[in-house]
């Protein structure tokens, strides 16, 4: 019988331990770009994960966000499977059944005309970029506002849109015109809007930059600042998106509606796909041969999204992130709101950091010495990102082992 993760005090393996042909073959073969923790994981159900040595772990992680439905969900198994045996992929240059049906439903959900598919957030971003742009370059609009502490992916366009410059270090010129202001401060977005400005990109919850939640009324004023200066509302939900924040997606929450949202992650619980999401106007600059990617709305991609949406919309697990975000939220408010090295307890739905006043990154180590998986981010910001079927006896077990670990 396996140990449980609130009864086991274990510890990582060192580098002087013999370490399994798994991570010793990853490291001696791929770039050295990940600072990855020693474990190599070979199956998961639920939101529990398994690594090479048999032991188990409890997943408060998800992938960085992504595997929203958990490990070996049945629909999501069942969905890709059918698909993989029918067809796997033919190019953009075809239709396929999944990806009209995939556009189709997410355009009824949102506020959406129309969907460019592709295969990741910075791509998302890139091609909404783009769009945002080539809309508006008749009118020698080519500027974008981005928040400090964003983040939007690695690309060109996506890094020059993010707001880390240490991100950028070494990959020198970035493309022009991205302008950075302060999270959060409608007031700082206004200042920075001008006659050629043809976006505001920002996330509805900065996720990297350490879960940062701006005050109330910040997109409703984002939406007016847009619409006075005649600039588009980009609206990043590569990681509020697809459930995470107890809304199918974030903006949802703030009666507004953006002009072009992206999103990925969870989208397809686990397998690669991007979307931006387009009113006809921007949308429409998009022509044969204007923008493009190979694999964009891979039809076993394209049907595991639907089968991902079945379950957050009809299959109660929107309700579930609501009711057990909340148990989560409370949870850790009681149990570690009133210590001294803790500075803030924030959030929405599974989409929540607890930020401390020392570096994060020992106590993943520690947690994940107990079978537990968390995420550190900003440096001192301790993120739970589960995936979106967490109980909450999940919940009462990942506090017992966080509270533990702090001591
Ligand atoms: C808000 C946001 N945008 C974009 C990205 C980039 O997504 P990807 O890593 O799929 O390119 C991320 C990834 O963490 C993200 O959190």
């Amino acid at each position: 019988m396996k140990e449980s993760s609130a009864t086991r005090a274990t510890t990582l393996p060192t580098a002087a331990e013999e370490v399994s042909p798994i991570l010793q073959r990853t490291d001696r073969y791929t770039t050295a770009n990940y600072a990855r923790y020693p474990i190599a994981f070979v199956s998961g159900k639920g939101c529990r994960l398994t690594g090479d040595d048999g032991r188990d772990y409890l997943d408060l992680f998800a992938g960085l966000a992504v595997s929203s439905l958990g490990h070996g969900h049945p629909a999501l198994v069942r969905a890709i499977q059918a698909q993989a045996e029918k067809l796997i992929h033919t190019s953009n240059l075809f239709y396929h059944e999944p990806g009209a049906r995939l556009a189709e439903r997410l355009v009824e959900l949102t506020f959406a005309d129309r969907v460019f598919f592709c295969n990741s957030g910075a791509e998302a971003n890139e091609a909404a970029i783009k769009m945002a742009r080539r809309a508006s370059s008749q009118s020698g609009r080519y500027k974008v506002v981005a928040a400090h502490r964003s983040f939007h992916g690695r690309t060109y366009g996506a890094l020059a849109a993010t707001g880390q410059p240490e991100l950028r270090e070494g990959f020198g010129p970035m493309p022009a015109g991205f302008v950075h202001v302060e999270p959060g401060s409608a007031g700082a977005v206004r200042a920075a809007v001008d006659g050629e400005t043809a976006a505001v990109l920002v996330e509805p919850i900065i996720g990297e930059g350490g879960v940062l939640v701006p005050p109330a009324g910040y997109l409703r004023a984002l939406r007016q600042i847009c619409d006075d200066a005649g600039a588009a509302l980009i609206l990043d939900e590569v990681q509020t998106g697809n459930g995470r924040t107890g809304k199918l997606f974030a903006y949802q929450h703030e009666g507004i509606e953006p002009d072009i949202l992206t999103t990925a992650k969870g989208l397809a619980g686990g397998l690669p796909i991007g979307a931006v999401l387009a009113r006809q106007g921007l949308a429409d600059c998009f022509v044969p041969g204007s923008h493009g990617t190979t694999f964009g709305a891979n039809p076993v991609a394209c049907a595991a999204a639907l089968a991902v949406l079945g379950e957050l919309l009809e299959g109660g697990v929107i309700d579930n992130v609501v009711r057990v975000g909340d148990y989560l939220l409370e949870r850790l408010r009681t149990r570690l709101g009133g210590r001294d090295d803790v500075v803030d307890i924030r959030g929405k739905g599974f989409m929540l950091g607890i930020e401390f006043t020392r570096e994060t990154k020992p106590m993943v180590r520690e947690l994940l010495a107990r079978g537990v998986i968390t995420n550190s981010t900003a440096g001192n910001v301790l993120r739970l990102i589960p995936p979106l079927i967490l109980s909450e006896a999940e919940v009462d077990e990942g506090v017992e082992a966080i509270a533990r670990v702090l001591g």
